[in-house]
């Protein structure tokens, strides 16, 4: 193992922060390590917004599902789906910006976003910070792209809570390497490896040390597909001029 993977290796969220600033130098070069990224066409179709003020943190942590995490971070990092440079392109070009009907675009904004995202987190990692993505960001978009003023063709994807680490949950138990990995063709016998993977679960959820709680994996991933968990997101996409809204 090299550093890069043994620090990959031992990835978990914090929800905890110490009452210390981010370097601002590292938060420098979790940046640069985002920008070197791979991206569709390198038409880069991300924003990043950083969050720091204490009052504006209070306020995305409540918008966010009351996340007080959010609030303990020193730096909050919101990533966006980013094709307003695009359409400023076009205006350039005088050309016809075509995402709004093309459901792909969707695809290409929200892998580049989760490309930066992931870089960001083995980037902060890599300098002994805690982070925890956040979807809840997506929970109240709306009042989200006001507060950051976000122009049309900007959505709101993730969020990115950057701190040095507080309490550590540990590391939760991964599928095993045959359900995510597969040879020459799709396996589609996973009900064995996931009736398995129940069992690491349920153990890792009722042996933790903090938040412990009964249950298996299986019901918790079905029980939250189950229904609509973000609300208003076909009205924030039809908003911000994206397609599927
Ligand atoms: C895109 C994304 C959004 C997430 N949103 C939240 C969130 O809103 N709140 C939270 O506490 N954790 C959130 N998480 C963290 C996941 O719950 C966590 O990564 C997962 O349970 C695996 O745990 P680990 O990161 O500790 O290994 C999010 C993770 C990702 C990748």
């Amino acid at each position: 193992m090299n550093e890069v993977t043994k620090s990959l290796l031992a990835h978990r969220s914090f929800r905890s922060y110490q009452d210390k600033e981010v370097d601002e130098g590292q938060l420098e070069q979790i940046i640069q390590s985002v920008q070197a990224s791979p991206n569709w066409i390198n038409g880069q179709q991300y924003s990043i917004i950083a969050v720091k003020d204490k009052d504006r943190k209070k306020k995305l942590a409540e918008l966010c599902g009351n996340q007080k995490h959010i609030e303990e971070a020193p730096v909050f990092l919101v990533f966006c789906a980013d094709f307003y440079r695009t359409y400023l392109a076009s205006e350039m070009e005088g050309t016809t910006l075509n995402i709004a009907e093309d459901i792909d675009t969707l695809i290409v904004g929200v892998t580049d976003v989760g490309i930066a995202l992931g870089t960001a987190v083995a980037a902060a990692e890599s300098f002994g910070l805690g982070t925890v993505s956040i979807g809840g960001i997506r929970r109240n978009a709306l009042e989200v792209i006001d507060m950051l003023d976000l122009p049309e063709y900007v959505i709101p994807v993730s969020g990115l809570c950057i701190g040095h680490p507080g309490e550590d949950a540990g590391q939760k138990p991964r599928l095993p390497k045959e359900a995510v990995y597969h040879e020459e063709r799709y396996n589609r016998n996973q009900q064995p490896i996931l009736e398995e993977y129940n069992d690491t679960y349920s153990r890792y959820l009722r042996e933790r040390p903090k938040n412990n709680r009964i249950g298996t994996w299986t019901e918790f991933v079905a029980s939250f597909f189950s229904k609509r968990y973000y609300q208003g997101i076909a009205e924030m996409l039809r908003k911000q001029k994206f397609p599927g809204g």
